[in-house]
């Protein structure tokens, strides 16, 4: 099992790379932005920025520890032999940074394989999240975790808020590209919004989890993810503690993901599978 020490290393690389990377996208972005191609429906889009950007953080990852795998949304997994991954989303919140919204975020996960956390499914991460890192390259809000060393960002401790019960709870909540998945989420989303605070959707997985992290919402759930969406922010969550699970209390996957502070997570999962979110 990797030490605190490695992990606080790991950090520290990834830290050092999703600046880079950040500082990369945004420059592109200032030279304006097109669609390249569409993935999973029409609106399920990718940039060539999405794809260099992605380039250029698998080559710094490569350069530093050649003999770990790396996950990432866009281009074929490379299998590693350390036993390490990286789970890499370029930009989370691509139709945000398509559209020049400054919502959008640099996500950099390492996760070690094996262990008691190996199975969590599909969408889900293969081992344990030692640490990850998520920049807003457009704030330079970075936020970041090790495992067991806490949440934080700019130097300042994040910690989830407690105490708020669910009918005041500020609850983020994303949707998926398919037509299908929406309709189902949506049938959710109107179980969910009588009986709470409000609801936001600010289009990326990864800064709805540093905002959680930071306090900034108190809870969030979303089904269809992939792991590159919150390898990094589910980390985060957890170490400003959060509890992040899947539906029946397993850890989270594309069936769900639900993140909130303890007791408010145990009255949203309620909720949610009041609402059908198990149907
Ligand atoms: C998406 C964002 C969005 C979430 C979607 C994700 P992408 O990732 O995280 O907030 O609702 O489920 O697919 O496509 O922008 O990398």
């Amino acid at each position: 099992m990797t030490s605190a020490a490695a992990s606080a290393d790991l950090l520290e690389l990834a830290h050092g790379i999703a600046v880079r990377a950040g500082a990369f996208a945004l420059e592109a972005r200032g030279h304006g932005v097109s669609v390249a191609a569409t993935k999973s429906t029409p609106t399920d889009v990718v940039t060539a920025v999405d794809r260099d950007t992605e380039a250029l953080i698998r080559s710094l990852i490569l350069d530093a520890r050649p003999h770990d795998g790396i996950v990432g949304e866009e281009d074929a997994a490379h299998i590693g032999t350390s036993g390490l991954d990286w789970i890499v989303d370029p930009i989370d919140g691509t139709v945000n940074f398509l559209y020049g919204i400054p919502s959008w975020a640099v996500s950099i996960g390492v996760a070690e394989r094996g262990g008691a956390d190996a199975a969590s499914g599909p969408g889900g991460i293969e081992g344990t999240t030692l640490a990850g890192v998520v920049l807003n390259p457009v704030s330079g809000e970075l936020s970041e975790a090790s495992l067991g060393g806490g949440a934080s960002s700019a130097g300042r401790r994040l910690a989830v808020n407690d105490g708020v019960p669910l009918h005041q709870a500020l609850v983020a909540t994303g949707f998926g590209y398919a037509t299908d998945v929406r309709r189902r989420q949506a049938e959710v989303l109107l179980g969910v919004l009588p009986e709470v605070r409000d609801i936001r959707r600010i289009g990326s997985a990864a800064l709805d989890l540093a905002a959680l992290a930071a306090g900034r919402l108190d809870a969030y759930y979303e089904r269809g993810l992939n792991a590159w969406d919150h390898a990094a922010g589910g980390l985060i969550a957890r170490e400003a503690g959060a509890v992040v699970t899947g539906p029946r209390g397993g850890r989270e996957n594309s069936e769900l993901l639900v993140a909130a502070a303890p007791g408010l997570h145990a009255e949203l999962v309620a909720l949610l599978r009041r609402a059908g979110v198990d149907a």
